[in-house]
């Protein structure tokens, strides 16, 4: 017997395709009995079946995923921007190297392979390529590192990302926060509003049909019952609100505790701005601890007046409080210098920090892991090689710190499993002689390479006593 014979007719072959959702909107839309359902109903009959489920299904999934897909892609290139490039450029300003923004409209990259070649190895496209050796020569002969770890999606991302950036609004307002972690409300708000249509439209189709089949066989139709004392509506209704109710109360005890946003004013109102950007001083001249354990720490006054010993007056670019009111940078200064005893021009020579009567500032913390979480910041600054940026945003840009991240569970989560190691030449990484092997010979992807994960960084020990 041929296999022709053997196949089921099409018509017993149930698919639910969006097809399926008009004709039930035309179901739903029954009652009505007016030109608008005779209308979709010539639509439905003139779309064929199959060719629908082939067209319609594959346009929706890939509408889907390029909606996803993109915004994976921004995000990752801010990242990726921040992790690799952020040290020596900026989008729009120059620093160590030039501003990027616009770079396909000048000198060799406006062919993107040249691109992909000078990240990937900078030293050898400069000896052949006289644009980037008088760039060098511009830049104080200072030679940009080589990427060879970056694929050329991941380069493509970061010229989107670079090239989309723009500067903040106001001088004052830290920018970026709340795009690097994903908020999935909307999704969930999508989702349930989705499901509460259909089942709307499944009631709808079921009381239609029963009413077409009881006017067939002639049985007569009931009162109909309205809306708000139809028990169906009802129980549907106290789903909804259960639902919807439930998923708040526990995203609210969630977030108990989470302090995204969070910016308190501090007793002085010291710049990060006007110290670690306008004044390019090291994060680590003032958080060394980062690099050595697990606080960064505050400075004590004493670094403070390693510096203020000298600088008494504030005589940069004006500086504004979050809500507008100025700054004065010098009476600010006077409060450190209260703080310490110190008063210039009388007792500048005879000063000592541990003469001073000193009356230590108090800060106030911003960030708050729970007592339950182990979090090491020279396992990441300096073993993981993670920026500053990527977990606090630009601090160098604030002038008062505002927590970037929301510190949960999901974010160091998502970020160990998303961040390679730095695998190669690192003596931290030399016991996993497995994965070295495993590079080597092409069983791991090197484009993909070690994650955090993969060493066991996703462990519930490894971050909860
Ligand atoms: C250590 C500092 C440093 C880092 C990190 C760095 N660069 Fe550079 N980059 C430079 C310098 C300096 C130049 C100027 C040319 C030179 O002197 O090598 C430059 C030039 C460039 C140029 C040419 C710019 C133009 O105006 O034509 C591009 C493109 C570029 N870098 C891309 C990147 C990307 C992408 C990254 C991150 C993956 C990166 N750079 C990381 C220092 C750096
Ligand atoms: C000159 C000293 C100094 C430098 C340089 C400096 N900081 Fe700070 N930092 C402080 C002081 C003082 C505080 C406490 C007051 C405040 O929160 O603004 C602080 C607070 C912070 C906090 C918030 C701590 C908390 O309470 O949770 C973070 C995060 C931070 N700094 C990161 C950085 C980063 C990243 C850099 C480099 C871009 C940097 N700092 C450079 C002095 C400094
Ligand atoms: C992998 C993410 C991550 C990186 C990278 C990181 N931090 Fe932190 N930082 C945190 C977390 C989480 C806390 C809260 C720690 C706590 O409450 O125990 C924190 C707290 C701080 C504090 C408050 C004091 C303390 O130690 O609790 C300062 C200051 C700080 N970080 C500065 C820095 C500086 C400077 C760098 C770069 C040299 C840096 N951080 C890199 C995640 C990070
Ligand atoms: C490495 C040197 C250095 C260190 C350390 C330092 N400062 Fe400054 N500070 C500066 C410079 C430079 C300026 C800007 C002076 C100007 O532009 O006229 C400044 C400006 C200020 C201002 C006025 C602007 C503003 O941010 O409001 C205050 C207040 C201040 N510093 C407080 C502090 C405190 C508190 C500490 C210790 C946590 C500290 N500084 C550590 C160099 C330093
Ligand atoms: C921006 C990315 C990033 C974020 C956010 C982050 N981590 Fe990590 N973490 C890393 C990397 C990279 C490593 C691998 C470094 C290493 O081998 O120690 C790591 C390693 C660790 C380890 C050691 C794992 C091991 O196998 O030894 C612990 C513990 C840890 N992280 C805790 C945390 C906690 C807790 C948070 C959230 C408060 C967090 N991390 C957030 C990037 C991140
Ligand atoms: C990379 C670090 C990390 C790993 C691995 C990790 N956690 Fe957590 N966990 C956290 C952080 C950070 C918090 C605090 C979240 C907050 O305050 O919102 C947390 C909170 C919790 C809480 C308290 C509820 C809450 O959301 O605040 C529970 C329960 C928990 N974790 C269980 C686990 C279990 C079980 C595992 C293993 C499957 C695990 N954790 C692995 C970092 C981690």
């Amino acid at each position: 017997m041929s296999k022709s014979l053997k196949r089921k007719p099409i018509k017993e072959k149930i698919f639910f395709t969006p097809l399926h959702f008009c004709q039930y909107g035309v179901i739903f839309l029954h009652p009505f009995n007016g030109n608008f359902s005779t209308f979709i109903t010539r639509f439905v009959n003139m779309i064929d079946r199959r060719s629908a489920t082939k067209t319609i299904l594959p346009l929706f999934v890939s509408f889907l995923v390029f909606f996803i897909g993109n915004k994976g892609l921004a995000q990752n290139g801010q990242q990726l921007f921040n992790q690799n490039c952020a040290s020596c450029h900026h989008p729009l300003k120059k620093g160590t190297g030039p501003a990027l923004q616009g770079l396909d409209k000048r000198g060799p990259w406006t062919d993107r392979k040249n691109l992909y070649a000078w990240v990937h190895n900078p030293a050898a496209f400069m000896a052949k390529d006289p644009y980037t050796q008088a760039l060098k020569n511009e830049y104080g002969g200072v030679m940009m590192q080589g990427f060879s770890n970056l694929t050329e999606a991941e380069i493509d991302a970061i010229v989107k990302y670079v090239d989309d950036f723009k500067p903040p609004v106001t001088p004052t307002v830290a920018t970026g926060g709340s795009t690097e972690t994903g908020d999935n409300s909307l999704l969930f708000g999508i989702l349930t509003l989705i499901l509460a249509v259909v089942a709307l439209i499944l009631l709808q189709v079921n009381s239609n049909l029963k009413k077409l089949s009881d006017d067939r066989e002639g049985i007569p139709a009931t009162e109909p019952v309205p809306f708000y004392r139809n028990k169906a509506y009802i129980a549907l209704g106290i789903v909804i609100l259960f639902l919807v109710g439930g998923y708040y109360t526990v995203k609210g005890a969630i977030n108990l505790g989470r302090n995204k946003d969070y910016q308190p004013e501090q007793p002085i109102y010291y710049s990060h701005k006007v110290h670690a950007g306008v004044n390019q001083i090291s994060c680590l001249y003032c958080h060394g601890g980062a690099e050595e354990g697990k606080h960064a720490n505050i400075p004590s006054l004493n670094t403070c007046m390693n510096c203020h010993m000298n600088i008494s007056e504030y005589t940069g670019e004006k500086i504004y409080k979050e809500d507008g009111t100025e700054v004065n940078g010098t009476a600010e200064i006077q409060k450190l210098y209260k703080a310490v005893g110190f008063e210039p021009g009388k007792n500048a020579n005879t000063w000592d920090m541990e003469l001073g009567k000193t009356k230590p500032v108090e800060w106030v913390k911003i960030h708050n892991l729970p007592d339950h979480v182990y979090f090491n910041h020279a396992q990441h600054v300096k073993v993981g090689k993670v920026q500053c940026q990527t977990c606090h945003g630009e601090i160098q840009k604030m002038d008062e710190v505002k927590q970037f991240a929301d510190l949960s569970m999901g974010w160091c989560i998502n970020c160990h499993r998303e961040t390679k190691v730095q695998f190669k030449e690192n003596g931290f990484y030399s016991i996993y002689e497995k994965y070295h092997n495993q590079l080597k010979n092409g069983q791991i992807d090197s484009t993909k390479g070690i994650t955090a994960d993969m060493i066991g960084a996703t462990e519930c020990q490894k971050c909860h006593y």
